[in-house]
């Protein structure tokens, strides 16, 4: 460990709050606000509809939407839902066990809260709220390097796990800066994105004008402005949260935080390689992971270069369009890995059943997106609490119907591919 970083005095991968796992986890019966209580929500959908009516439209479809043509977006669900389930009938699961444990970690149960860039736009307490909810949820809390909130209040927010997203935007340095206080703080797992060589083409974006939107410009601004007349109350905390913050955890030395209009430009600048994985244990002492692993020979360079698991990943279908759905490609990564790492997926859990499907092909456990920024937008901490819940009793529910009473069980046996997909 460098001698910047020596402060942290738990060990690496383990948890310093043990606390997480025990959380109260299931919120069954749970109280919740009218604006995500049933039957306003029953599930995932619900809450992306209510977020789209909160939502102005060009930040609903950043959050919604996918890169191009959005195929790799729709098959990411297409793929969950071609796959049947095969229960074992007449058997009794009174308990079922739903902990996970993931890069040393306790889990309550196998999803994590993914890393969504700038969720403060989403919602004024963003990063906060989503680390908060994670953590009354007893899982992890990614939380994206491009966030509107410092680092050391989105892990000040929760008692559970929480895990630094990279990307080397700003620099090298700046990374450096924002990876030692993120050791400090508490964050204990590096999730480095390795997906994102160039913005991907989010056709949605231009058509709304968010270019212009953040620019700054007002006459830029104009033709696109019609759009928040009728979102008044996202507009006002918008507003009352004093606008467009710059990047907290981007801060490049002698410039200051970067502004998130630069951010596109800058990835662009600054893709991260493999050669990464080399320099990057000398300033962070935990457990690396690369995020974005869509084949098995990838899979096995990262445990070249020494990362401690990858997630298989088309980033929300938001990069490169036309690359598979994620879990169709999640057998070749997991025989490619041969055990030797952990392999955790996302893309299109939408429900708890999404959930044991990535389980029965091998996942140790998923990480959800717009799943829980959809609660987010609707209705702040409360809706990804809600949204958490949703997946959680769902997971539950169908491992009772599968008659199965541990995650530690699931294998391929319970599930029926497509025809169309490769059988071993
Ligand atoms: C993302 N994702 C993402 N990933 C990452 O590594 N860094 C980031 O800053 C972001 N930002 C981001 C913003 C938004 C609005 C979305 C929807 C997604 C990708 C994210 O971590 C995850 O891979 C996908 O969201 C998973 O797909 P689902 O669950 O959204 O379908």
């Amino acid at each position: 460990m460098p001698p910047a970083m020596s402060s942290p005095t738990r060990q690496v991968g383990a948890e310093s709050r043990p606390a997480a796992a025990s959380a109260p986890a299931s919120r069954a019966g749970a109280k919740w606000p009218r604006s995500v209580a049933p039957p306003r929500v029953v599930n995932i959908e619900d809450l992306r509809r209510l977020a789209e009516r909160r939502l102005p439209r060009a930040v609903f479809d950043y959050l919604d939407g996918g890169a191009e043509s959005e195929i790799s977006l729709r098959e990411n669900r297409r793929a969950f839902e071609s796959i049947i389930f095969r229960p074992r009938q007449a058997i009794a699961v009174p308990q079922c066990d739903l902990r996970a444990k993931v890069l040393g970690a306790d889990l309550s149960f196998p999803a994590i809260l993914a890393p969504i860039g700038y969720s403060r736009l989403i919602h004024s307490a963003g990063e906060v709220a989503a680390s908060r909810g994670a953590g009354l949820a007893g899982t992890a809390y990614i939380l994206s390097t491009i966030a509107g909130h410092k680092l050391e209040d989105v892990r000040a927010a929760t008692t559970g796990p929480s895990w630094y997203q990279l990307y080397l935007v700003g620099g090298r340095a700046a990374a450096e800066a924002a990876l030692e206080r993120a050791w400090k703080a508490g964050f204990s797992a590096l999730f480095v994105t390795i997906d994102t060589g160039t913005a991907g083409m989010r056709e949605r974006d231009i058509r709304n004008g968010t270019g212009q939107l953040m620019g700054g410009n007002w006459f830029g601004m104009i033709p696109h402005l019609s759009q928040f007349f009728s979102r008044p109350a996202w507009v006002a905390s918008y507003l009352l949260d004093g606008g467009l913050h710059k990047l907290p955890n981007v801060v490049i030395p002698g410039e200051g935080p970067m502004a998130l209009i630069d951010v596109a430009a800058a990835l662009t600048e600054s893709v991260v390689t493999w050669e990464d994985f080399r320099w990057l244990p000398k300033v962070w002492p935990g457990p690396i992971v690369a995020k974005g692993v869509l084949t098995g020979d990838d899979a096995r360079r990262a445990i070249d270069v020494g990362a401690a698991g990858v997630v298989v990943s088309n980033h929300g279908g938001r990069q490169l369009d036309g690359v598979s759905a994620t879990l169709r490609v999640l057998p070749e990564i997991v025989k490619a890995v041969n055990g030797q790492i952990e392999v955790l997926m996302d893309g299109g859990v939408r429900r708890g059943g999404d959930i044991i499907k990535a389980l029965c092909l091998g996942a140790r456990a998923v990480l959800v997106g717009r799943a829980y920024a959809y609660g987010l937008a609707a209705a702040g901490e409360p809706g990804v609490n809600r949204a958490v819940a949703i997946l959680r009793a769902d997971l539950e529910r169908t491992m009772k119907l599968l008659g199965c009473s541990s995650l530690a069980e699931l294998d391929p046996s319970y599930i029926g591919l497509p025809n169309d997909w490769p059988h071993e």
